[in-house]
């Protein structure tokens, strides 16, 4: 029996992607495109940090290794990139991947401020590449039943939403000192942002309140670090919500959604980590989520999925008729959900400055 002789027009290319930044959450990525995601592989990594980035090429078979990602971006087998730099690089990096022609998945947030991400989404915009931004959630299981339901009017006419983060901890934050300010807002709510907004979907966000604090690190509070925040968010619809964070969980990874309305109510979050229950003479008990990464393993590897699917039709010249079409609900986020979540994230930084109620959009740089 010999090879048969197949036509390589015939045969689909696979998606190949370079990852900038081989952290926490790129090499999770990394490691997402090279084992779970069918048809795209891992083409090369860059990172300043070489070590970090060697170690990851080598345990997953990734030969192109690089300190600077303008390396990959001028790497013409290299279709679409994945950003997980710290934030504050990411709206230079989405622009210079947009004007070399690569597509691009962004971590959150897009940006720190609303005019260098202005300038990020135009570049996109000139080179027509396919942006997608990393609000994972929307492809967790149980907040995609929860979207499906709100889109056929399960709960009538949104009242009252709420969205909550609250991060594994151990009742202290070692590294407190190395967290940017504002981290709250830009890093973590911004997924709370995201949520209410995709839930209240038709809805711009008005206004919002935020009132934050150092409950976790009090000692850290004359230095403005934050690690506690509730913010409530007036919409156009009248809809009021509030997102709600705390970086220190003992019990583990908790998030949840809601939303009230005239006709009922829907809820997602997974408040345990399978269905297993424990019963004894002390009562029951159960695990609970301990790492974003276990809670949102396949909702991680799920946004990739749609983003070499898109990537995928783009290149091969058809539309997207992929996963978010076969949707009876709006799934992929992209440069307006990006850009809304920020804005979101700066009227709340503003609105902690000022002690008072601030609008959305009004403030264009941090
Ligand atoms: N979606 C989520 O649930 C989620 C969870 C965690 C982190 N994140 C986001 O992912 C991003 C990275 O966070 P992290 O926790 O992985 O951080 P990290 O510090 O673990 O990793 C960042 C990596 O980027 C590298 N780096 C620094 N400058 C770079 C540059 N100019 N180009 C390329 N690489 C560079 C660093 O050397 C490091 O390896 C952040 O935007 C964060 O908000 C998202």
């Amino acid at each position: 029996m010999a090879y048969l002789n197949r036509n390589p027009s015939d045969v689909a290319l696979p998606v190949r992607i370079g990852l900038i930044g081989s952290g926490w959450m790129g090499a999770f990525h990394a490691e997402s495109i090279a084992r779970r995601v069918p048809g795209a592989v891992l083409a090369a990594i860059a990172d300043p940090n070489l070590e970090s980035a060697e170690a990851l090429a080598g345990a997953l078979g990734t030969t192109k290794v690089t300190a600077d990602a303008a390396d990959l971006l001028a790497d013409p087998e290299i279709d679409a990139v994945v950003i997980a730099s710290p934030a504050r690089f990411h709206s230079a990096l989405i622009s210079q991947a947009a004007a070399a022609g690569k597509h691009v998945f962004c971590e959150k947030p897009a940006g720190l401020g609303l005019e260098e991400l202005d300038a990020a989404l135009a570049a996109v915009e000139a080179a027509g590449v396919h942006f997608q931004i990393g609000f994972n959630r929307r492809y967790a299981a149980d907040f995609q039943a929860a979207k499906k339901d709100l889109a056929a009017g399960i709960a009538g006419e949104p009242q009252l939403l709420r969205s909550l983060t609250r991060d594994p901890g151990s009742g202290s934050i070692g590294h407190a000192a190395r967290i940017p300010a504002w981290t709250i807002f830009l890093e973590t709510l911004i997924h709370d942002f995201d949520t209410l907004n995709w839930f209240n979907e038709g809805a711009e966000p008005v206004e919002v309140y935020a009132v934050a604090d150092a409950l976790v690190e009090p000692g850290l509070r004359d230095q403005g670090f934050l690690d506690t925040a509730v913010v409530t968010i007036r919409y156009s619809n009248g809809a009021i919500a509030v997102a709600e964070a705390n970086f220190s969980a003992l019990y583990g990874y908790d998030i949840r959604g809601e939303v009230f309305g005239s006709r009922g109510m829907v809820q997602a979050g997974r408040a345990t980590e399978t269905a297993a229950r424990r019963y004894t003479a002390e009562g029951m008990s159960a695990d609970t989520p301990r790492l974003n990464v276990e809670l949102f393993r396949q909702a991680y590897t799920d946004e990739l999925v749609d983003f070499a699917d898109a990537v995928r039709a783009r290149r091969d010249g058809r539309s997207d008729d992929t996963a978010p079409a076969s949707k009876p609900f709006t799934l992929t986020p992209g440069a307006n959900d990006a850009r809304r979540a920020l804005a979101m994230a700066l009227a709340c930084i503003e609105s902690v400055k000022q002690g008072t109620p601030v609008a959305v959009n009004e403030r264009a740089v941090l």
